[in-house]
């Protein structure tokens, strides 16, 4: 669907793409959680939540995935409908068929396409030629289903987001860029440590400076590991090598090195700081042991939170906000 901006109030989420957070606005971002909150509690209630029946989602991975893949699949699954695994190497986006005709193909089949790729790009095409809702699973530049559960998370966590602390170190890429656009969005002060060279793209960091002055965050930038986690109420990293850069390890690991959450840094951040993680994680690289399995890490909270906030994205882009009438508030 072509896509159109949003400002902050919500025009309902029917019908939309969700190619990076920046189309949505505040509100959309609420409604989403809330929703996630409403059927996680069904779920948890083993109340019947079938809102899509009959429903299909193509789903179109061009890179690896544990948590994305399952959690669509799973989460059509509970909503009464299905999701079609599209294969890449059938597809061939762009080689045996162009990206437009697939489009336009897809539309005639499925209720929505989700789609991992190795550029934005795609996405944006595939959103322009389709009538049916485009979801960004992961692409060079974004996550935005990822952070839509780190959000979910944090809320469970800290009861609201607005006025928030959450450090992100390490590479300034995909997942960073998405949570810039989320905690803006938010109300949330986002803090970035990069090293040189690895500094989240300005335009994006510009994008999420705008959203955050209509919403009281604010979007800071280090080149310090310690001075970006001073205090901060989350601390989040990523993986140094991000797939599809795997040629560039050996110099990301020297850059990164300084970048490790370890108990040192996370001693840095506020005393009930949580360590966050899109995962999957390289144990000994980003995050030691430590860590990654101690009391402050929610990492497999952020996992299955992708279950409840994409089944609420699904149900929001597929049929909109009357759907959700029947499910206990
Ligand atoms: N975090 C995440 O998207 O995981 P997968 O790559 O396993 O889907
Ligand atoms: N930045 C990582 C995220 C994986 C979920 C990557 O792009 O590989």
């Amino acid at each position: 669907m072509p896509s159109t901006n949003t400002g902050p109030a919500s025009r309902g989420l029917k019908g939309r793409d969700l190619l990076s957070l920046a189309d949505l606005g505040s509100a959309d971002v609420a409604s989403i959680l809330d929703a996630a909150e409403r059927l996680k509690r069904a779920q948890d209630a083993e109340l019947p939540h079938a809102l899509l029946p009959a429903r299909t989602l193509g789903m179109l991975f061009e890179k690896a995935s544990l948590r994305t893949r399952t959690t669509f699949v799973v989460g059509m699954a509970h909503l009464g409908g299905q999701a079609v695994d599209l294969m890449a190497e059938h597809t061939q986006m762009g080689v045996r068929e162009s990206v437009p005709d697939i489009a336009r193909n897809l539309e005639r089949w499925v209720d929505a396409v989700m789609a991992r790729v190795y550029d934005q790009n795609v996405l944006e095409e595939l959103a322009e030629n389709s009538r049916v809702p485009i979801i960004n699973g992961l692409s060079d530049r974004f996550h935005p289903c990822q952070v839509l559960a780190d959000l979910l998370t944090l809320r469970e966590r800290f009861g609201s987001l607005a006025g928030r602390t959450l450090a992100y170190v390490g590479d300034g890429f995909n997942v960073c860029h998405s949570l810039m656009l989320g905690s803006a969005l938010t109300g949330m002060h986002v803090r970035i440590g990069t090293p040189p060279g690895y500094e989240p793209d300005p335009d994006i960091v510009d994008q999420a400076r705008r959203i955050a002055g209509g919403s009281g965050g604010t979007v800071e930038l280090f080149s310090s590991a310690e001075a970006a986690v001073h205090e901060a109420d989350a601390v989040y990293t990523d993986s140094w090598v991000s797939m599809g850069l795997e040629e560039e390890r050996a110099e990301r690991v020297a850059a990164f090195a300084p970048f490790q959450v370890n108990a040192a840094l996370m001693a840095g951040a506020a005393p009930d700081a949580v360590f966050m993680h899109c995962l999957p994680a390289h144990r000994g690289e980003e995050v030691t042991d430590e860590v990654m399995d101690g009391p402050q890490s929610v990492v497999f909270d952020q996992a299955e939170n992708r279950l409840h906030v994409q089944k609420a994205l699904l149900v929001l882009l597929i049929r909109g906000e009357a759907a959700l009438q029947t499910l206990p508030s």
